[in-house]
């Protein structure tokens, strides 16, 4: 045998990597399926209390409940098509119960059958599975057919093979069944705080998923800081990471995706070694996240991870090659973070010894009590058992809210009309203009955003976090636009221009940068102008005077030249009374037009006003449109 090809050898490294995964998984914990139960109410036969599992998709009405008759399609019993095609609805009449689609397992996706059932009218989805095995979980599909998972919100679960023909049978004989879908105990809920945790992963290239996941943490960012300050929950984010096969340490593939020495590593963002961020990069930045939650939460804020997951992701993006430490840092910075604290903690990536943070967070991903191993990612795990459902804001507070002892609710549990107040501290880590409290911090419900202003109608512009300046219309009114100015004697110049729409330019007469300063051009010492033989030339601020040698001879600034006053006086005068006469007779000539214009004008008015009241003899269709013309006015 010759030798392996790079290619052929990472598959093996990565097959290793996934062999010794599992191994750990089977060794120590396990994946446990989430489920809710299952109510039937009727028929009599079948009436009880049966298992189903969540899928990881649409809405589970986690602490609820709902009731709806099961309807099993007379075609498309796998639910792969759209039902509209064969003008099928589920959609219940006026006081009707919601249905309840049966549909069988395989074929397509689980996602695509939620789809269909939903768009088709039904209230939720069940799947009968099409083989006698205990209950799974019906995940998302990694690649193809996401393109409706956004927009799924009926709740899905998965029914056994068994009970999934024992409802068949039942219709089948015309019977009508009832159930109810529960949720109340799908989570435990003994006290008056969730402890709840967040697995996620800095990597914002993975498509859909991605952005999925940044969609969430930007809606859900404000919840998760008002019950955290609030005292109703306890929160901590994780990633995962896994490490390198001892064999492959020195590996192309491990060395990039890798650190400590391949003790912890995660796939490279766009599965290609060759460009782009390396698998390290990821888990260096989920080391940093890792850090900056634990100071965070020793200086009793630990909502402030909210803030600078959603302020990375915004400005040190993967695509714009901004996914670096320095970025994070700025990120640090403008949260007003402990820089040096947060980087004892991350250590040094290349160092051949374990990283505490990390080797926590390996030990954390196995399962333990009655949550099983962290395998679908991103994920919830609230009061120790993992959330399943679609990672929506509505859909994951629900959740939470249901892990409170009933009547201990938070009130942003009933209502969710509420502020965050962030922006009193620090300003929220937005830009502000001290001198004149200009700021770009906005509190929303969401969290707040650092959104560059507008004040008295000038909006600003820039990235809202270090930097908004004035821009377009009316830009110099605020601040001078940020330019620089100064008034001596009485005579104000300055650098800003509303003719430009951005920027400080020192005017006419000045120099210099246009924002710290505009230093007057000495015209005479420069010899820009007044360098006419026997000439007098005086600097002043801004400008120049310049002096022509003896009485009879005029300066004449435009053409920076001295003439004769007598020959010029002729010329002028003359000029002069033509331009006289010429504003006389147009004087003349306007006044007439107005006096007639003025009367015409009021005939024609005095006659509207008149025709509203009494029939004139001659009127005519225009006084009547002339009525309806001022009405709009
Ligand atoms: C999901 O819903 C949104 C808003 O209703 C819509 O804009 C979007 O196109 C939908 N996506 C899909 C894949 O149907
Ligand atoms: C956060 O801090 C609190 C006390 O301030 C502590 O009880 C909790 O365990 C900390 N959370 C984590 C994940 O370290
Ligand atoms: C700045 O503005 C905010 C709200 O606009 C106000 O609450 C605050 O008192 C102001 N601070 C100063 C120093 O004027």
């Amino acid at each position: 045998m010759g030798g392996r090809s790079p290619a052929a050898g990472w598959r093996c490294a990565l097959l290793l990597l996934l062999l010794t995964t599992m191994a750990i998984t089977a060794a120590e914990g396990r994946f446990v399926v989430e489920k809710n139960s299952l109510r039937v109410t009727s028929p009599a036969a079948l009436r009880g209390v049966y298992e189903c599992a969540i899928g990881n998709f649409g809405m589970p009405q986690y602490g609820g409940t709902m009731h709806g008759v099961v309807v099993y399609p007379k075609a498309n019993r796998k639910g792969c098509m759209d039902f509209g095609d064969s003008g099928l609805s589920f959609k219940p009449k006026a006081g009707g119960l919601p249905v309840f689609l049966l549909v069988d397992r395989g074929d397509c996706y689980f996602t695509t059958k939620g789809w269909n059932a939903q768009t088709a009218g039904a209230a939720a989805v069940l799947v009968a599975d099409d083989r006698a095995e205990p209950l799974i979980t019906m995940d998302t599909p990694e690649s193809a057919g996401k393109e409706h998972l956004e927009n799924i919100t009926v709740p899905s679960a998965l029914v056994s093979k068994r009970f999934g023909d024992d409802l068949k049978t039942a219709l089948e004989n015309g019977d009508m069944v009832n159930v109810l879908l529960d949720w109340r105990e799908s989570l435990p809920h003994p006290d008056e705080r969730v402890e709840y945790e967040f697995w996620t992963n800095s990597n914002d290239e993975c498509g859909a998923k991605c952005d999925m996941q940044m969609n969430f943490v930007r809606n859900f960012r404000g919840v998760a800081q008002v019950l955290e300050q609030r005292g109703y929950t306890q929160f901590a984010p994780h990633y995962i990471t896994w490490y390198c096969p001892e064999a492959f340490i020195l590996s192309k593939q491990c060395t990039s995706q890798c650190i400590n020495h391949g003790r912890y590593c995660a796939p490279d963002p766009e599965q290609d070694f060759t460009t782009g961020y390396d698998g390290k990069d990821v888990v260096v930045q989920n080391l940093i996240q890792i850090c900056l939650f634990k100071v965070a939460n020793e200086s009793r804020k630990p909502w402030l991870w909210w803030d600078y997951v959603h302020d990375f992701a915004i400005r040190c993006p993967m695509k714009e090659k901004k996914y670096t430490r320095d970025c994070a840092n700025g990120v640090i910075k403008s949260l007003g973070m402990d820089i040096d604290k947060i980087n004892t903690c991350v250590g040094d990536p290349d160092a051949d010894e374990d990283n505490p943070v990390l080797k926590a967070e390996q030990d954390a991903q196995i399962g333990h009590g009655s949550r099983g191993d962290v395998t679908i990612l991103p994920t919830f795990v609230v009061n120790n058992r993992q959330y399943r459902g679609k990672l929506d804001k509505r859909a994951v507070l629900r959740a939470i809210c249901s892990g409170f002892e009933e009547t201990t609710e938070p009130d942003i549990c009933l209502t969710q009309d509420i502020q965050t107040n962030q922006c009193l501290e620090n300003n929220g880590g937005c830009w502000l203009d001290n001198r004149n409290n200009f700021t770009a911090c906005k509190d929303t419900f969401r969290g707040r955003v650092c959104e560059c202003p507008i004040v008295n109608g000038v909006q600003f512009v820039g990235d809202g976090y270090t930097h908004c300046e004035a821009s377009g219309v009316g830009r110099c009114q605020i601040n001078n636009g940020g330019c620089w100015k100064e008034t001596r004697n009485g005579k104000a110049v300055s650098a800003c221009s509303n003719e430009e729409s951005k920027g400080c330019k020192c005017p006419p007469g000045f120099k210099g940068d246009g924002i710290h300063s505009c230093d007057d051009i000495d015209e005479c010492k420069e010899k820009l102008y007044c360098q006419c033989n026997g000439c007098s030339c005086e600097n002043t601020w801004g400008s120049y005077e310049c002096g022509c040698g003896g009485s009879s001879m005029l300066y004449i600034r435009e053409h920076d030249t001295c003439v004769s006053k007598v020959a010029n006086a002729s010329v002028g005068w003359g000029f002069l009374w033509v331009i006289f006469f010429g504003l006389g007779f147009a004087g003349v000539g306007a006044y007439a037009v107005y006096k007639y214009r003025l009367r015409s004008y009021m005939d024609s008015e005095i006659r509207a006003i008149m025709a509203q009241y009494m029939p004139l003899e001659n009127q005519d269709t225009s006084s009547h449109q002339r009525t309806v013309e001022r009405a709009d006015i």
